[in-house]
């Protein structure tokens, strides 16, 4: 059975046709020219609606996780800088998470398990292959920012993030980045310490709506996304891909991101 995306305007189902490798092209290019592809209307209105229905009612304390961390911008201590260095400017982000395994069955479950979706964004990317993972914790999470909340300055540890926004906000929840603020070479400090004043021009931002699929190249393109300001929260599915199948995240990753390790 074919998942609830736009196939007509996406028809990632006939890798072969002229319109699919068009779209790999222009997505190609994007990718080359701003870091990330966006896909508006990527997933059906109704699947979108079904999604919302069967999450936002978890989306809170007591039944999702609630990720609360103050960090750096690399979420990781950083030794060879001096304590107290202003690239090292302590933020803090906070969601409620939801994962795979308590969105079981939901149309995003068949987005994202969807293998022709992996083939179709290992081709934009050029990688050889991307599949799923089989974590019953970690393969997507939805995640809710509700007023106030957002998610803060940090560089990925992955070369790409997927994500298709399910939910959008009355206010704020805008996505903000600085395209490759550092290189796999240069660290540059100093400019990262400058973001965090927020003294650097380059900062772009953009807003989605609700059902665009997004890949975004963020290891060296800072980025965040704004608090939510309003009574409708901003809700989010994030989906991870492998370039070999079968990787299972370990017990102090699911701990870490989760709180749980099954
Ligand atoms: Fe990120």
């Amino acid at each position: 059975m074919l998942p609830p995306i736009d196939l007509d305007r996406y028809p990632l189902h006939l890798p072969e046709s002229t319109a699919c490798k068009a779209l790999v092209a222009q997505c190609k290019a994007d990718l080359a020219r701003d870091g990330m592809f966006n896909l508006e209307g990527f997933m059906l209105p109704e699947a979108i609606a079904r999604t919302v229905a069967e999450t936002s009612p978890r989306l809170n304390a007591r039944q999702a996780f609630t990720h609360a961390r103050r960090h750096n911008i690399y979420f990781k201590p950083m030794p060879d800088l001096p304590a107290g260095h202003p690239a090292l400017k302590e933020v803090e982000t906070r969601n409620y998470t939801l994962c795979a395994d308590q969105c079981e069955g939901t149309p995003v479950d068949d987005i994202y398990s969807w293998q022709p979706l992996a083939d179709f964004l290992a081709c934009t990317m050029d990688h050889d292959a991307l599949y799923p993972m089989p974590d019953p914790l970690a393969r997507f999470n939805v995640m809710g920012y509700p007023e106030g909340w957002g998610l803060n300055w940090h560089f990925d540890r992955s070369q790409f993030t997927t994500t298709l926004l399910l939910q959008a906000p009355l206010e704020g929840g805008e996505f903000i980045y600085r395209s490759e603020l550092r290189t796999d070479d240069d660290p540059n400090y100093d400019g990262v310490a400058k973001l965090l004043n927020g003294d650097d021009p380059e900062v772009k931002s953009f807003r989605a709506e609700a059902g665009t699929l997004n890949v975004f190249k963020g290891k060296n393109t800072a980025h965040r996304v704004a608090p939510v300001i309003g009574q409708v929260p901003r809700i989010v599915t994030v989906f991870t891909y492998y370039d070999r199948p079968g990787v299972m995240f370990t017990k102090e990753e699911r701990m870490g991101f989760y709180g749980r390790e099954a």
